[in-house]
Protein backbone atom coordinates (compact mmCIF):
# COMPACT_ATOMS: atom_id res chain seq x y z
CA UNK A 1 0.00 0.00 0.00
CA UNK A 2 1.27 3.26 -0.75
CA UNK A 3 0.61 6.01 1.81
CA UNK A 4 0.88 9.69 1.04
CA UNK A 5 2.63 11.96 3.79
CA UNK A 6 0.78 14.86 4.28
CA UNK A 7 4.22 17.51 3.41
CA UNK A 8 4.42 21.46 4.47
CA UNK A 9 7.06 24.07 3.40
CA UNK A 10 7.44 26.85 5.74
CA UNK A 11 9.05 29.88 3.98
CA UNK A 12 10.24 31.55 7.06
CA UNK A 13 10.72 35.72 6.33
CA UNK A 14 12.20 36.66 9.52
CA UNK A 15 16.09 36.84 10.78
CA UNK A 16 15.25 36.38 14.56
CA UNK A 17 15.50 32.63 15.05
CA UNK A 18 13.32 32.74 18.43
CA UNK A 19 11.49 35.77 17.04
CA UNK A 20 7.50 36.42 16.58
CA UNK A 21 7.17 34.32 13.04
CA UNK A 22 9.54 31.25 14.69
CA UNK A 23 7.20 31.06 17.95
CA UNK A 24 3.72 30.94 15.41
CA UNK A 25 5.47 28.53 13.17
CA UNK A 26 6.57 26.18 15.73
CA UNK A 27 2.65 26.37 17.35
CA UNK A 28 1.98 25.12 13.85
CA UNK A 29 4.11 22.58 13.55
CA UNK A 30 3.10 20.84 16.87
CA UNK A 31 0.07 19.78 15.49
CA UNK A 32 0.48 19.85 11.60
CA UNK A 33 0.33 16.17 10.32
CA UNK A 34 3.56 14.72 8.37
CA UNK A 35 6.49 16.26 6.94
CA UNK A 36 7.92 20.23 7.63
CA UNK A 37 10.99 21.64 5.52
CA UNK A 38 11.48 25.01 6.97
CA UNK A 39 13.21 27.79 4.45
CA UNK A 40 14.75 30.64 6.22
CA UNK A 41 15.06 33.34 3.79
CA UNK A 42 17.84 35.11 5.84
CA UNK A 43 20.44 32.35 6.16
CA UNK A 44 19.37 29.67 3.56
CA UNK A 45 21.34 29.77 0.47
CA UNK A 46 18.78 31.61 -2.04
CA UNK A 47 19.94 34.31 -4.44
CA UNK A 48 17.81 36.99 -5.66
CA UNK A 49 16.23 36.96 -9.38
CA UNK A 50 18.93 38.61 -11.63
CA UNK A 51 16.40 39.26 -14.73
CA UNK A 52 18.78 37.06 -16.60
CA UNK A 53 15.72 36.02 -19.06
CA UNK A 54 17.52 32.69 -18.88
CA UNK A 55 13.81 31.35 -18.17
CA UNK A 56 11.84 33.10 -20.94
CA UNK A 57 13.67 30.75 -23.25
CA UNK A 58 14.08 28.12 -21.24
CA UNK A 59 12.16 25.48 -18.51
CA UNK A 60 13.95 26.20 -15.36
CA UNK A 61 16.16 28.73 -13.74
CA UNK A 62 20.05 29.24 -14.32
CA UNK A 63 20.74 30.21 -11.23
CA UNK A 64 22.03 26.68 -9.55
CA UNK A 65 21.57 27.27 -5.96
CA UNK A 66 19.31 25.31 -3.08
CA UNK A 67 16.13 27.30 -5.19
CA UNK A 68 16.49 23.95 -7.67
CA UNK A 69 15.35 21.64 -4.53
CA UNK A 70 12.45 23.99 -3.82
CA UNK A 71 11.46 24.54 -7.35
CA UNK A 72 10.60 20.57 -7.20
CA UNK A 73 8.78 21.14 -3.90
CA UNK A 74 6.35 23.18 -4.63
CA UNK A 75 5.48 20.25 -6.85
CA UNK A 76 4.94 18.20 -4.03
CA UNK A 77 3.93 19.79 -1.34
CA UNK A 78 -0.31 20.10 0.19
CA UNK A 79 0.74 22.96 2.36
CA UNK A 80 3.02 26.10 1.87
CA UNK A 81 2.79 28.39 5.33
CA UNK A 82 4.48 32.29 4.88
CA UNK A 83 5.68 33.68 7.64
CA UNK A 84 7.19 37.64 8.06
CA UNK A 85 7.35 40.21 10.13
CA UNK A 86 6.04 43.45 9.12
CA UNK A 87 8.92 45.89 7.46
CA UNK A 88 7.51 49.21 6.66
CA UNK A 89 3.74 47.41 6.34
CA UNK A 90 5.35 44.95 3.57
CA UNK A 91 6.84 41.53 3.94
CA UNK A 92 10.98 41.81 4.70
CA UNK A 93 13.43 42.04 1.97
CA UNK A 94 14.67 38.89 2.21
CA UNK A 95 11.15 36.95 1.30
CA UNK A 96 10.50 39.38 -1.39
CA UNK A 97 14.03 38.49 -2.81
CA UNK A 98 13.23 34.37 -2.45
CA UNK A 99 10.40 35.15 -3.99
CA UNK A 100 11.51 36.95 -7.01
CA UNK A 101 12.94 33.32 -7.90
CA UNK A 102 9.46 32.66 -8.66
CA UNK A 103 9.46 34.65 -12.06
CA UNK A 104 10.54 31.29 -13.28
CA UNK A 105 7.11 30.05 -12.87
CA UNK A 106 5.51 32.95 -14.03
CA UNK A 107 8.10 33.35 -17.05
CA UNK A 108 6.71 29.27 -17.73
CA UNK A 109 2.81 30.46 -17.55
CA UNK A 110 2.79 33.97 -19.09
CA UNK A 111 5.99 34.39 -20.98
CA UNK A 112 6.57 30.88 -22.78
CA UNK A 113 3.42 29.93 -22.22
CA UNK A 114 4.47 26.23 -21.49
CA UNK A 115 1.11 24.17 -21.76
CA UNK A 116 3.14 21.36 -19.96
CA UNK A 117 3.45 23.67 -17.05
CA UNK A 118 1.51 22.51 -14.36
CA UNK A 119 2.26 22.98 -10.47
CA UNK A 120 0.48 21.13 -7.95
CA UNK A 121 -2.41 22.80 -5.92
CA UNK A 122 -1.59 23.32 -2.57
CA UNK A 123 -3.76 25.21 0.78
CA UNK A 124 -1.65 27.87 2.63
CA UNK A 125 -1.36 29.99 5.03
CA UNK A 126 0.09 33.69 6.23
CA UNK A 127 1.51 34.36 9.61
CA UNK A 128 2.13 37.82 10.14
CA UNK A 129 3.98 39.63 13.45
CA UNK A 130 4.07 43.34 13.79
CA UNK A 131 5.41 45.69 16.38
CA UNK A 132 2.81 48.08 15.77
CA UNK A 133 -0.97 47.77 14.81
CA UNK A 134 -0.13 50.29 11.37
CA UNK A 135 -1.03 48.87 7.61
CA UNK A 136 -0.30 45.68 7.12
CA UNK A 137 -2.72 45.50 3.54
CA UNK A 138 0.63 45.88 1.39
CA UNK A 139 1.96 42.49 3.24
CA UNK A 140 -1.26 40.49 2.52
CA UNK A 141 -1.24 42.05 -0.73
CA UNK A 142 2.33 40.88 -1.75
CA UNK A 143 1.75 37.17 -0.04
CA UNK A 144 -1.42 36.95 -2.59
CA UNK A 145 1.16 37.32 -5.25
CA UNK A 146 3.03 34.85 -4.04
CA UNK A 147 0.37 32.75 -3.11
CA UNK A 148 -0.82 32.86 -7.06
CA UNK A 149 2.49 31.92 -8.42
CA UNK A 150 3.31 29.07 -6.34
CA UNK A 151 -0.66 27.53 -7.26
CA UNK A 152 -1.99 28.03 -3.68
CA UNK A 153 -5.05 28.96 -2.10
CA UNK A 154 -4.66 31.39 1.04
CA UNK A 155 -7.10 29.61 3.89
CA UNK A 156 -6.12 32.13 6.46
CA UNK A 157 -3.74 34.31 8.30
CA UNK A 158 -2.54 34.43 11.52
CA UNK A 159 -1.49 38.26 12.82
CA UNK A 160 0.16 38.80 15.73
CA UNK A 161 0.45 42.63 16.19
CA UNK A 162 1.89 45.29 18.75
CA UNK A 163 4.59 42.78 19.25
CA UNK A 164 6.49 45.82 20.82
CA UNK A 165 4.46 45.31 23.73
CA UNK A 166 3.11 41.71 24.09
CA UNK A 167 5.59 39.07 22.02
CA UNK A 168 3.79 36.37 19.99
CA UNK A 169 4.31 33.51 22.85
CA UNK A 170 2.07 35.37 24.97
CA UNK A 171 -0.36 36.83 22.09
CA UNK A 172 -3.12 33.40 23.36
CA UNK A 173 -5.33 34.67 19.89
CA UNK A 174 -2.37 34.22 17.98
CA UNK A 175 -1.44 31.17 19.22
CA UNK A 176 -4.73 29.90 19.13
CA UNK A 177 -5.29 30.92 15.53
CA UNK A 178 -1.94 28.72 14.84
CA UNK A 179 -3.11 25.71 16.15
CA UNK A 180 -6.22 26.01 15.00
CA UNK A 181 -5.29 26.47 11.13
CA UNK A 182 -2.87 23.62 11.41
CA UNK A 183 -5.69 21.28 12.20
CA UNK A 184 -7.34 22.74 9.78
CA UNK A 185 -4.91 22.00 7.08
CA UNK A 186 -4.83 18.45 8.42
CA UNK A 187 -8.11 17.87 7.64
CA UNK A 188 -8.08 19.79 4.23
CA UNK A 189 -5.28 17.39 3.03
CA UNK A 190 -6.95 14.27 4.88
C1 LIG B 1 13.34 47.33 9.69
C2 LIG B 1 12.09 47.10 10.49
C3 LIG B 1 10.89 47.62 10.04
C4 LIG B 1 9.71 47.41 10.75
N1 LIG B 1 8.53 47.92 10.28
C5 LIG B 1 7.38 47.68 10.97
C6 LIG B 1 6.12 48.17 10.47
O1 LIG B 1 6.02 48.80 9.42
N2 LIG B 1 5.00 47.88 11.18
C7 LIG B 1 5.05 47.16 12.36
O2 LIG B 1 4.00 46.93 12.97
N3 LIG B 1 6.23 46.68 12.85
C8 LIG B 1 7.38 46.91 12.18
N4 LIG B 1 8.58 46.39 12.65
C9 LIG B 1 8.56 45.52 13.87
C10 LIG B 1 8.51 44.02 13.52
O3 LIG B 1 7.53 43.74 12.57
C11 LIG B 1 8.18 43.22 14.80
O4 LIG B 1 9.17 43.44 15.78
C12 LIG B 1 7.97 41.75 14.55
O5 LIG B 1 7.21 41.19 15.59
C13 LIG B 1 9.29 40.99 14.47
O6 LIG B 1 9.01 39.63 14.17
P1 LIG B 1 10.11 38.49 14.35
O7 LIG B 1 10.41 38.43 15.81
O8 LIG B 1 9.46 37.25 13.85
O9 LIG B 1 11.28 38.88 13.49
C14 LIG B 1 9.75 46.62 11.95
C15 LIG B 1 10.97 46.11 12.40
C16 LIG B 1 12.14 46.33 11.67
C17 LIG B 1 13.44 45.74 12.17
Amino acid sequence: MVVNILKTLIINGSPRENGNCATLTKEMIKYLKGEVKIINTYYDDISPCTDCRYCWENNGCSINDEMQEVYKLFDEVDNVIIASPIYFSELTGKLLSFASRLQYFYSSRYIRKDSNFRLKRKNSILILTGGGDGSIKPAIERANIIFRHINAQQIGIVLSLKTNEVQANKDDDALNNAKELALKLNKLSS
